[in-house]
């Protein structure tokens, strides 16, 4: 009887110690400041389970000044009860690959709305979510920056940002998105950047960014969309990066109408097998950089630049041309980078085209990873040429003048090449040896096998024959 007490007690209060020990965790043994950096937080290993459990010591002054807190690679399937009420000080909430699939706040009336308001930054990149609840962002009335990328989510319906009117920055990239509410970002008027790369999106809605007026970014590389309504950049009069490139508009005409973007500095229309037409860019004179690669385009008429004084980079790389007006006014300027790489080019048009280049200072090499194997292909600067080919005509452009990571793809092309001489060498030499060995001294080598045959017979062989005789091995 006195035992078993004594065992009750013991477990009691090892259980008890237990607990309290689990209780007694805190904020800090999760997470620790990023550099001594006092206002930023990292978290790791966190299991949201135990997140009831955290103690957080609000009169801490350490976690006070923090505004940041990020958790990283964390396990927490559901939004934890009473978050922001405990995070009361966040601004900047990063959870970042955590598993995070159903983002509602199980109690939200515990969440003081002010705690919600303070939310500046809403980080939940690389998660689970598949499905945003309508008007989620409702409370969140200070969220500039959301960042919901590489998720799953499959559809924007028109009441997940109704109230997001503060945001500026939209990252949505990475998801499945396929459906887009026509008036999806209607109500935020203040956006400046919005990314919806690598989606499944196949139609635009004409109406998507209609209130968007203050848009300077539009990323919607990487999607399905066969057509662009005509008026779908209407009055993004502030609009100055635009990507479209990796889309399929085979059937697209990139009229005026289209690209009427007065202030567009930036535009990318590589991978989309695009059609040129004449007018394309009149109505975008601010352009800098245009990129028209991987477009199988066989022709571009240097005309549809015309317009643009401000250009300073032009990629035509990975196309059909085998033609292509170089000396065109427009492309005299200094540093001027235009990349021709991957064309039909024939090998006296690309040394004219390259001479010419040098003389007006065009940068043109491609990137060292595009550097063609100069022993498959007739090459000049790394860049693939056709036809004939004279190694004393060009040796200008293949050894004399190249750039220093050429000649090391060379020397080590060389190298490759004189390792594999050496070793056929000492290769052959070796056979030769032996073949002379076995021509010149036939009597001495057989002389020893004779030798080393008739010493074996004398020994083990001839017992095991023995045995290979005996009655059990006998055919009946
Ligand atoms: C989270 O995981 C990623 C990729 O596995 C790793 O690069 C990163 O350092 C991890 N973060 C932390 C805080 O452990
Ligand atoms: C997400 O969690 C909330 C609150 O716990 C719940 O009401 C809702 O049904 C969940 N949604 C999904 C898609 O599981
Ligand atoms: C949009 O920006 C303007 C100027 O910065 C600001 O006055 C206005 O309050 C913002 N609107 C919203 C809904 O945040
Ligand atoms: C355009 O996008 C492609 C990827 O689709 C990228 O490789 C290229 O660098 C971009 N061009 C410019 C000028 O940034």
């Amino acid at each position: 009887m006195d035992t078993l007490v004594k065992l009750v007690l013991t477990l009691g209060l090892l259980a008890s110690t237990a607990t309290a020990a689990y209780h007694r965790k805190t904020f800090k043994d999760y997470c620790s400041s990023v550099d001594g950096d006092s206002e930023h937080y990292m978290c790791k290993d966190f299991v949201f389970n135990t997140f009831d459990h955290i103690e957080l010591n609000i009169h801490d002054q350490s976690i006070s000044t923090a505004d940041l807190v990020q958790f990283q690679n964390c396990t927490m399937r559901k939004f934890p009860k009473i978050f922001f009420k405990k995070f009361h000080w966040v601004v900047y909430l990063h959870i970042n690959n955590c598993k995070l699939r159903n983002i509602t706040n199980p109690d939200k009336d515990a969440d003081n709305l002010e705690n919600l308001e303070r939310i500046v930054e809403m980080n939940y990149r690389r998660n689970q979510i598949e499905t945003l609840p309508n008007y989620y962002f409702h409370y969140f009335s200070n969220l500039a920056k959301l960042d919901l990328s590489y998720n799953a989510i499959k559809e924007i319906s028109s009441s997940i940002f109704e109230y997001a009117v503060g945001l500026k920055m939209l990252y949505l990239e990475g998801n499945s998105i396929s459906e887009l509410a026509p008036d999806a970002f209607k109500n935020i008027l203040n956006l400046t950047s919005i990314v919806l790369s690598e989606n499944k999106i196949k139609a635009l809605p004409a109406t998507i960014f209609k209130y968007n007026t203050k848009l300077s970014l539009i990323d919607l590389n990487d999607n399905e969309i066969t057509f662009l309504p005509v008026d779908v950049f209407n009055g993004l009069t502030n609009l100055e990066f635009l990507r479209l490139d990796k889309n399929d508009f085979n059937t697209q005409t990139f009229t005026p109408a289209l690209l009427n973007l007065p202030m567009l500095t930036h535009l990318n229309l590589s991978n989309t097998e695009l059609k040129i037409n004449d007018e394309m860019f009149s109505k975008c004179s601010n352009l800098e950089f245009v990129d028209l690669s991987r477009n199988n385009l066989k022709k571009i008429d240097v005309h549809i630049f015309k317009g643009l004084k401000n250009l300073l980079q032009l990629h035509i790389n990975d196309n059909d041309l085998s033609e292509f007006d170089f000396k065109n006014e427009i492309f005299k300027k200094e540093n001027f980078e235009l990349q021709v790489y991957e064309n039909q080019w024939k090998c006296p048009y690309l040394r004219d085209m390259m001479i010419y280049f040098d003389g007006k200072k065009i940068e043109h090499r491609p990137p060292q990873d595009r550097f063609v194997d100069i022993l498959d292909y007739s090459c000049l600067r790394g860049i693939k040429c056709y036809g004939e080919f004279n190694y004393d005509k060009y040796s200008d452009f293949i050894e004399g003048d190249v750039s220093a990571e050429l000649a090391e793809h060379i020397s080590g092309q060389v190298g490759t090449f004189i390792a594999t001489i050496i070793f056929l060498t000492i290769f052959a030499v070796i056979a030769i040896a032996v073949i002379v060995v076995l021509v010149l001294q036939p009597d001495f080598i057989m002389g020893r096998f004779r030798r080393t045959q008739s010493a074996y017979r004398g020994n083990s062989f001839e017992n095991n024959s023995e045995i290979l005789s005996g009655d059990q091995f006998v055919a009946p």
